[in-house]
């Protein structure tokens, strides 16, 4: 069910006035307040049970709002924003100093996203200001692709959820820095490098091999392990023998975006059947699926 254009007023209303309000992206929901409003922020900090030293995705309504928030703003970054925005893409970039430390987890850059989900852009649209989000679930579990997954995580830490049904694209965004001489990829997600690219006709750092250790000094959030179920969790490479116990294997789609799409909600759903163990078997080793095995890495249980 859609909510009504008044309901997402009361929920601009409510971030304005310092609260927190999980809405819809089309990648997860996210859990928003106020960037400007450091209290606010905090509250996040504390629904989720984040640690202090992981930053804040800051999502905008439009490029213009997000070149605001930023010192500098490169031809590098209006490539990207131009075509990648709205969409799952955040990019790094050195914060103005409107941005509260406590949103960066006091580093110097700031994460930008314009999402592309009609009720998220309404709402920033309405709020007028711009919303610190993180994917809204407690730290170290899955993130929510429904709005239910949100209400069984947080409950009544969060003063309203808009429920804008299944995310389409399922797993988080691509992060991207460009902080640094070249643009590198810290967080892969749906949209794949070379696609980047092709976008700036730039040198990228080719991060592809080493993205999980050499991202992990320069952006913080990204624990190896994350986006965890509760129930041991395994890919099962070929012709491996599966745990002990019952267990249970998970049938996904064959195409990486669909794939993407339902992962987190196949996770979430075989997490409350009680299983002594969950896997799914080892997808393919094209460049569509590096997001995904990104994502399976940092929930599986090592051996
Ligand atoms: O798709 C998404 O990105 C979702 C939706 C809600 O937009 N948000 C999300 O937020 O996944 P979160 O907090 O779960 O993950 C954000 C990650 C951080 O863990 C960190 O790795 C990176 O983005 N990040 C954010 N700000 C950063 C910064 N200033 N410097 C480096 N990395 C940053
Ligand atoms: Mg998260």
């Amino acid at each position: 069910m859609k909510p009504a254009e008044d309901e997402i007023r009361r929920a601009a209303q409510l971030i304005r006035s310092g609260k927190l309000v999980a809405f819809p992206t089309e990648t997860v929901y996210g859990l928003g307040a106020n960037a400007l409003d450091r209290n606010a922020v905090q509250r996040i900090y504390e629904a989720k049970g984040r640690p202090a030293s992981s930053p804040l995705i800051v999502h905008v309504a439009e490029i213009a709002m997000a070149e605001a928030l930023a010192a500098e703003w490169t031809a590098v970054a209006q490539q990207l924003a131009a075509r990648f925005w709205p969409g799952p893409l955040t990019l790094v970039v050195p914060k103005h100093s409107s941005v509260p430390d406590i949103v960066t987890a006091g580093l110097s850059a700031v994460g930008l996203r314009v999402p592309a989900h009609p009720i998220a852009l309404r709402l920033m649209q309405l709020a007028k200001v711009p919303v610190a989000a993180p994917s809204a679930n407690r730290f170290m579990q899955l993130s929510p692709t429904t709005a239910e997954h949100v209400r069984a995580g947080l409950g009544d830490r969060v003063d309203m959820i808009l429920d804008g049904g299944p995310a389409q694209v399922g797993i988080e965004s691509t992060v991207v820095s460009l902080t640094g001489e070249r643009p590198v990829v810290l967080r892969p997600g749906i949209i794949e490098l070379e696609e980047l690219e092709a976008a700036t006709q730039t040198a990228w750092r080719d991060a592809e091999s080493n993205i999980v250790t050499e991202a992990a000094a320069e952006s913080p959030g990204l624990h190896p392990r994350h986006y965890a179920p509760r129930t041991p969790f395994y890919v099962l490479s070929i012709g491996s023998a599966p745990p002990e116990g019952r267990g249970c294997i998970l049938a996904l789609p064959e195409n990486p975006s669909a794939y993407a799409a339902r992962l987190y909600a196949a996770l979430h759903e075989a997490d409350k059947q009680g299983w002594d163990w969950i896997a799914v078997e080892e997808p393919p080793q094209g460049a569509a699926w590096t997001g995904i095995r990104d994502r399976l890495r940092r929930a599986t249980t090592k051996l």
